[in-house]
């Protein structure tokens, strides 16, 4: 098979949920931020946004207002996260990158996803760790959450669809990239 730089960063890339306190840099994050707009969108709507988070407070804020709605679930293993006071959705990360689209449009999920496809790639090509968070996207119309959402600036009519974690790896180790076999075919 062949290869090349972008090959090798598709294949570099891991889900990393340990990380040190160190902080992106402005023109990194900008970099990475670019980067997402660049994925392709049904229609070339573009209505994604892209809220980057780097405050610490914050950070721990959302996190609160996310455990506050698992608390509320039905489900015993989120009413468990809710309540546990050492849950983190963000695994401490420096930067959490909150990507949301307009909930009607069909493909609103579709573009948000390739937006995080490359805010990974980027941030690997930089060195920078990353991990798709997902607890906003069932939280995110809980009113406590909603309500801080908006003051962070998402637009009220958005849904979240993902978050990328961002920061520099603690170097724990990761599991070995395993690939399922059988998952291509020629038709
Ligand atoms: C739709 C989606 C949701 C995910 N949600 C989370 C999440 O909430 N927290 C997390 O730590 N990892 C999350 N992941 C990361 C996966 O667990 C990870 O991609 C998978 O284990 C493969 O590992 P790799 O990314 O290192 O190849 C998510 C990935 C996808 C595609």
């Amino acid at each position: 098979m062949k290869t090349n730089e972008v090959l090798e960063i598709i294949k570099l890339r891991r889900s990393v949920r340990s990380y040190t306190s160190q902080e992106v840099a402005e023109e990194d994050l900008l970099t990475i931020l670019d980067a997402a707009t660049y994925a392709p969108s049904g229609m070339n709507d573009q209505t994604w946004h892209f809220t980057a988070m780097q405050d610490a407070a914050k950070l721990e804020e959302l996190n609160k207002r996310i455990r506050g709605a698992f608390a509320k679930s039905d489900e015993k293993h989120l009413q468990e996260r809710g309540h546990n006071e050492n849950y983190c959705c963000y695994h401490h990360a420096p930067v959490l990158v909150i990507v949301s689209n307009k909930n009607e449009r069909l493909w609103a999920g579709q573009d948000c996803t390739a937006a995080l496809q490359n805010i990974f790639l980027a941030a690997t090509s930089l060195g920078i760790a990353s991990c798709w968070i997902n607890q906003l996207g069932s939280t995110c119309d809980d009113p406590e959450v909603r309500a801080f959402l908006t003051s962070l600036g998402v637009p009220s009519d958005h849904k979240v669809f993902g978050c990328a974690a961002l920061g520099y790896a603690d170097g724990s180790p990761l599991k070995v990239k395993v690939r399922k076999e059988d998952t291509i075919s020629f038709g």
